[in-house]
């Protein structure tokens, strides 16, 4: 089949609800941080599968873990019955997760382990109000989706849950209090402390939804003592928090858990994106008394806890260990960061750049003094970065992810890094035209 015949029917079946582009690319293999298309060109993945591939596509470990599993046994019913792998792998997440006393329970996407955390916390605590982030995302169910803070246009189709408040994420580069970075009052703390005063009644809430870093708001890092702080005014209002590491998980920020970075002990993390090296697999790990509130089949699927999904989980979170993986996002990121610095001075398009360990937000502004979003300029290094073999993608409309596989090889990196400043380059000088941006959609 040729790639257009494959797009075009693509546009037959499947509803625009279900995807968003960025470029077309057919992929039909993938090797770590390669990926070959239809036509037989290769790109070097900076998007691991939008922070999927964390060990890299087609682990050797992973494949081989997937294939002796199914030669055994697809799936036996978790709900009724009993398999060893999902036990090995909840115990190990127990083991590596920074949660007091925790207990387990599996789905099979980030936005449904949210969901359970929402069930969890509100029968915990016997509380609705759920507190969350302006720009947050945390997924595409109904509960998830019903606490994300950005606005899809869908909400206003669908519905949504109710009980459900917002707070600004302490964005230092676009401060919503327009204050500068390290010379503010972190209005964004006395902001939450008013809001308990004055609009909702904070011994009502069941808990604050955090990502530690956030994702899809443009890779936004908070301050180093941010989390500590909103802890603390949540231990005083009995508040618990939960903390979304379905994209910051599993050693993409150089620690198991973005939060590490952040000296505090969540209630409840949910995971799922990278752990199943690219198999369905989620995961709600949290406190146990507050996993024991929820009666029998308050939050299971009928196929959660699968053998297959959990082996391939147990080889993700393996060769991160034997590997070194955390200290390889750590030192490549360093890396990165290092680089794309110095390209953030020689290039007006690079407004900032931020983040942690391979997790990296490149802001591409269209005036360095007013930060506007350079938008059509966003779009348009995606595309050339495309035709260059280079696979990227961006947030918020300008900002540029980079998170490659946490194993990609240096040379690569380098490559990678050299691409894309190719491309931002051949904007610059105007040598990409208008034309592309109907190709490109994002968001
Ligand atoms: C932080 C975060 N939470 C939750 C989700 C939803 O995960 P999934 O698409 O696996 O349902 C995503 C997906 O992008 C995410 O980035």
């Amino acid at each position: 089949m040729k790639k257009e015949e494959i797009i075009e029917r693509y546009s037959k079946v499947f509803p625009k609800a279900s995807r968003v582009t960025y470029a077309p690319i057919v992929a039909i293999k993938a090797q770590n941080a390669r990926v070959w298309d239809v036509e037989g060109r290769e790109y070097i993945d900076f998007l691991s599968d939008a922070a999927v591939q964390n060990v890299g596509h087609n682990n050797e470990r992973v494949v081989k873990a997937i294939k002796e599993q199914t030669d055994n046994l697809l799936h036996f019913t978790f709900i009724y019955g009993f398999t060893i792998e999902p036990l090995l792998l909840a115990e190990k997440l127990g083991e590596i997760s920074p949660v007091d006393n925790p207990k387990v329970v599996f789905g099979l996407s980030g936005s449904d382990a949210n969901d359970g955390a929402i069930k969890f916390v509100r029968a915990y605590t016997k509380r609705r109000t759920i507190l969350s982030y302006l720009k947050s995302y945390y997924g595409a169910t109904y509960g998830a989706s019903s606490i994300t803070g950005l606005d899809f246009h869908v909400r206003a189709l669908v519905g949504e849950l109710s009980d459900v408040h917002y707070i600004p994420y302490p964005d230092c580069y676009r401060c919503p209090f327009g204050k500068e970075k390290n010379a503010c009052k972190m209005e964004c703390i006395e902001y939450i402390k008013a809001k308990f005063e004055g609009e909702v009644y904070a011994d009502g809430v069941a808990a604050l939804f955090a990502e530690p870093i956030q994702g899809d708001a443009g890779m936004i890092v908070p301050p180093d003592d941010y989390f500590k702080r909103v802890k603390k005014i949540l231990d005083e209002h009995g508040i618990l928090l939960v903390v979304d590491e379905v994209q910051s998980g599993l050693g993409r920020t150089g620690k198991w858990f973005a939060v590490e970075h952040f000296g505090i002990r969540p209630d409840i993390i949910t995971i799922a994106k990278p752990l199943g090296g690219g198999l369905p697999i989620s995961a709600v790990i949290g406190r146990a008394d507050i996993m024991d509130s929820l009666p029998p089949l308050g939050h299971t699927f009928t196929l959660s806890g699968n053998p297959v999904t959990s082996r391939a989980a147990m080889a993700v979170i393996e060769e991160i260990e034997e590997k070194n993986l955390l200290k390889r996002a750590e030192k490549l990121g360093n890396y990165a960061m290092k680089k794309l610095e110095k390209m953030k001075k020689e290039h007006e398009l690079i407004g900032d750049v931020r983040g942690k360990g391979l997790m990296i937000g490149v802001d591409l502004v269209k005036d360095k003094e007013t930060k506007e979003r350079a938008y059509n300029e966003a779009k348009k290094v995606v595309w050339r970065a495309y035709e260059l073999g280079l696979i990227i993608a961006f947030l918020q409309g300008n900002v540029l992810r980079i998170q490659p596989p946490l194993t990609i090889e240096g040379e690569l990196l380098e490559e990678g890094l050299n691409r894309l400043e190719q491309a931002i380059t051949d904007v610059e000088e105007g040598k990409v035209g208008n034309d592309v941006l109907k190709f490109v959609q994002g968001w």
